[in-house]
């Protein structure tokens, strides 16, 4: 069961987080956002959209739908659409109970989503239904370091980071992969051990 307190909390921080999300954190990452990119295929669904960081890398023939479940996150993203002319359909959705019927697409992408989704396991499930069964996951995220100082720093800082902009530092995104059932097929270790592309299977 998800839980709809905590889902309701998480979302009024990224509704705040939309002011200063691009300021903050657009420039980061591009390289290794546009990278990601060149794994979707055919129908693809983009969980947490955010502010639409990810629409330039859009590949041209693919379709992709893309969802966020906050209302300010996502009136970002329309504009950055509207303003780049792509094709994307936008849409206000929890990605820890999703409105598309089974094995929908072809690909699912999230950039630095799972730290944030609220139940990250009911979210990944959900991304295991919807995807098809020969479809691929493919994630960026940032988790925790299985270093011992890092590791123990990133668990004692997580509460403020939490408590500020709704995101978990110490995450074991793999593991939580694994528990929802998909099959991981690669981690690829990006900046040490904290930030990895995850693909995985249905
Ligand atoms: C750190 S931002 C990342 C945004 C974008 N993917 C990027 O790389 O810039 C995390 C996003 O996930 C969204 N999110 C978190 N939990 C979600 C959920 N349960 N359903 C849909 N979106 C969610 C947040 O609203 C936020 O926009």
């Amino acid at each position: 069961m998800v839980d709809e307190k905590t889902t309701a909390s998480v979302r009024r921080k990224y509704n705040r987080v939309a002011r200063f999300y691009d300021m903050r954190f657009m420039k980061m990452d591009d390289r290794l956002h546009k990278e990601i990119w060149k794994y979707a295929r055919g129908k693809v669904l983009e969980v947490g959209v955010g502010t639409g960081k990810n629409i330039p890398f859009y590949p041209k023939d693919v379709e992709v739908t893309a969802i966020d479940f906050s209302e300010k996150m996502l009136e970002k993203a329309v504009k950055k659409r509207d303003e780049l002319g792509a094709k994307v359909d936008l849409r206000l959705m929890d990605a820890q109970k999703m409105d598309f019927p089974d094995r929908t697409f072809d690909t699912v992408i999230t950039t630095c989503v799972f730290c944030t989704v609220p139940d990250p396991v009911a979210g990944l499930r959900e991304i295991r239904r919807v995807c098809k069964p020969d479809g691929q996951v493919v994630m960026l995220e940032h988790v925790r370091s299985c270093r011992p100082v890092l590791g123990a720093l990133m668990d004692w800082l997580n509460p403020l980071v939490y408590g500020l902009i709704g995101t978990n530092i110490n995450r074991n995104t793999v593991e939580n992969v694994k528990k929802a059932g998909l099959t991981v097929t690669r981690v690829e270790k990006l900046w040490g051990d904290i930030l990895l592309k995850i693909i995985a299977r249905p």
